[in-house]
């Protein structure tokens, strides 16, 4: 039993540690599939001996069952909101109210952090134990989601005691819990799929995630969390925010580190301001202005508060990401699928810094529910770079003229009848001929992230395709010169810059082919998923939907993908005419860095781990080696690991895997497995 015991407390220990290293500091040291095996085995060691299982345990976070309503959960100190701020000069007005408010002239130090636009969220730790966590609410009294915030793996269910001294007895933390956007994109494709409403924005995504009666739900929303404060530092003994938000780091709490500036002048804080909306489309987050707090905090006590807002901080809030505008007319474009999506035109408006002439409005349905019309007032929005859409109409600015839309009931380019199939909100155009889906289509195959052929216009495309020089993508590594030189957009240099292009997109990864390919529901991300985990593309095109879909219970299919992805890629593969098309680009040539590598060989399904400096590799670049030929590299010595390879100075690895019993081989012995000896080595 005592043996159960200490594995239960190493492996959480472990688990803890692991949790820490991606989601807080987001550097993780093993790999996903090596935590997997972690947590499984706490798992089972806990359901065999639950008498044994922590309260909080890392396996506690999966999700509890449903509940009917949210308690609701008093602040013992107000949570309080920020005074907006929308000039720079509303920044200097700032400075010089502190100045007036101490009566002291001195310089200030202030820092500057981006403000997040998710939930405000608090965390209260009771002798560094999670008590209860709350959301907002009316800022007296919040909504109880502790269980919800449970399963956000960036939230300790404990915190880390420091080195010197101890953990404050109480620590009301406060924060922002909030979706990636790219989290926020994949989570609305995959309900678009599923015929659910999408989430207006990562905020609206993130506020229903956490609000969710099951926290099951919440479970598997892609929710994260900064800290950015805490009710009452006073405790802590810590001088300034700054310092504070590197103790809460040191405890474990995740904060934006990165992004907290120290400014010691005003003007300092405006140049941060500024670069912060410049570069605000590059963050994977939503930020929609910048904090500005005065960084000590004897300061800030000294300034206190007013009724609804901190005296001590304000918001400088960003150009809005919505604007108001109206809809001339709505038509309908034919996407690469078939899809035909309701598009409405717009009255130009700069929207974040660009001009937007078009939203998507989904489908028929989105627009029954907004009520949108030709003519309209309406108020759209960018998320990121996502495409701008309509969030709602303003009814009262109608004047009676509007239109109504009516969804066509054919295909506005090829005639052919529209269909919408039971259960899905899309219509959708059947012709496989259709021009307009095979000029979508070419235009996607040879779009950037694709088989990225520069010089291929829209207008180029259409021509080709209505000279009949090409119908479908493999057709365009056909083109010759003569073809292209007869044509009105080319000139020599042109035609020339494009045959090269041409060429040089046939040597390309399985990733980004498997994306030009345009499959339903297959990005870029899910792509590269498909390639790392099948490594080939015949593996891929014979994948059935249980190879595919993830299902973690089974420990089988891929973490990612979803019914509908899966569905969709067997759909794609099973369809003889894509087959054939998809043969024919293989045929003109198309090589994967990929296909030739992983041809089965001593490597495939091993486990290794690198230890030590190697003689010539970089640990990278045998990593990358080991990989292209289907073998894995985990960081820890277990069971499971089949070769260790060893260094100079191999440290306890070695020991480790000697008194497992695992293959300790070194970097000859490596490069004779991957079939790299030296000959072959010197030849690539
Ligand atoms: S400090 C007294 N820092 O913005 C309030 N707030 O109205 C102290 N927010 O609801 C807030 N990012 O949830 C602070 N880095 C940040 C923030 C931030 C987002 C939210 C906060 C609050 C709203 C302010």
């Amino acid at each position: 039993m005592t043996n159960v015991k200490e594995d239960i407390q190493a492996l959480t220990e472990q688990i803890r540690y692991h949790n820490h290293r991606y989601h807080v500091l987001d550097d993780p040291e093993i790999s996903d599939a090596d935590y997997d095996r972690l947590f499984k085995r706490l798992a089972a060691l806990e359901a065999a001996h639950p008498e044994l299982a922590a309260p909080d345990s890392p396996t506690r976070r999966v999700g509890a069952a449903p509940q009917d309503a949210f308690a609701r959960v008093p602040h013992r100190i107000p949570m309080l909101s920020l005074e907006n701020g929308f000039h720079e000069s509303d920044i200097s007005d700032f400075d010089a109210r502190m100045k007036r408010f101490l009566s002291d002239d001195a310089p200030i130090q202030y820092t500057v952090e981006p403000k997040i636009d998710g939930l405000a969220v608090e965390l209260v730790y009771e002798n560094g134990r999670l008590k209860t966590a709350s959301t907002r609410g009316d800022g007296v009294v919040g909504e109880d989601v502790a269980r919800n915030i449970k399963t956000l793996l960036a939230v300790p269910l404990t915190l880390t005691p420091p080195r010197k001294g101890n953990l404050p007895v109480l620590l009301e933390v406060r924060g922002e819990v909030y979706m990636e956007i790219e989290a926020f994109r994949r989570l609305n494709e995959d309900r678009i799929g599923k015929n659910l409403a999408p989430f207006a924005n990562p905020r609206n995504a993130a506020a229903g995630s956490l609000r969710q009666l099951d926290p099951r739900v919440t479970a598997k929303r892609p929710l994260d969390m900064f800290c950015y404060g805490v009710a009452d530092p006073g405790p802590t003994g810590i001088a300034a925010h700054y310092d504070l938000m590197v103790a809460l780091q040191a405890w474990g709490l995740r904060v934006n580190r990165p992004q907290l500036h120290v400014c010691d002048t005003i003007a300092g804080v405006q140049e941060r301001c500024r670069v912060l909306e410049q570069t605000r489309a590059e963050f994977p987050y939503e930020i929609d202005g910048a904090v500005i707090k005065v960084n000590h905090l004897d300061l800030q006590r000294r300034l206190g508060e007013k009724s609804r807002s901190p005296r001590w901080a304000m918001a400088f809030k960003f150009k809005p990401t919505q604007e108001t505008t109206r809809v001339t007319k709505i038509d309908v474009q034919v996407g690469r699928t078939g899809a035909l999506t309701p598009v409405a035109h717009l009255e130009p408006v700069e929207v974040g810094g660009v001009i937007v002439q078009r939203a998507t409005l989904h489908n028929e349905d989105e627009i029954g529910k907004k009520d949108i019309r030709e003519g309209d007032w309406v108020v759209i929005q960018r998320a990121g770079d996502v495409i701008p859409e309509v969030v709602k109409t303003i009814e009262s600015r109608r004047s009676g003229e509007e239109r109504r839309f009516v969804m066509p009931a054919h295909c506005p380019v090829c005639g052919a009848g529209a269909v919408r199939k039971p259960g899905e909100a899309v219509h959708r155009c059947p012709n496989a001929d259709c021009p307009a889906q095979a000029k979508e289509s070419l235009k996607h195959f040879v779009s950037k992230g694709a088989m990225n052929i520069d010089g291929l216009g829209d207008k180029k495309i259409t021509q080709l395709i209505e000279k009949n020089l090409i119908r479908e993508e493999a057709d365009l590594y056909s083109l010759t010169y003569e073809h292209l030189i007869e044509l009105d957009n080319f000139k020599d240099k042109s035609a020339n810059n494009l045959l090269k292009a041409i060429e040089t997109s046939k040597s390309t990864t399985l990733a980004k082919f498997i994306y030009a390919l345009g499959i339903r529901h297959v990005g870029e991300h899910v792509a590269q998923l498909l390639a790392d985990n099948f490594g080939r593309l015949d593996s891929i095109q014979n994948a059935t939907k249980n190879d595919l879909t993830w299902d973690k219970k089974e420990d089988t299919g891929i973490k990612g993908v979803g019914d509908a992805i899966a569905e969709s890629v067997v759909f794609y593969f099973q369809d003889p005419l894509k087959r054939k098309a998809v043969d024919r680009l293989v045929d003109a040539g198309i090589r994967f860095g990929e296909t030739e590598a992983l041809a089965e060989s001593a490597v495939t399904g091993k486990t290794f781990v690198l230890t030590g400096t190697l003689p010539s590799l970089k640990r990278t670049d045998a990593k990358e080696r080991i990989a292209r030929k289907g073998g894995r590299v985990s960081s820890s010595v277990s069971a499971n690991t089949d070769f260790l390879v060893a260094g100079d100075s191999p440290g306890s690895k070695l020991a480790r895997a000697e008194s497992v019993g695992v293959a300790v081989i070194g970097e000859e012995e490596l490069l004779a497995l991957l079939g790299e000896g030296n000959n072959s080595r010197n030849g690539r």
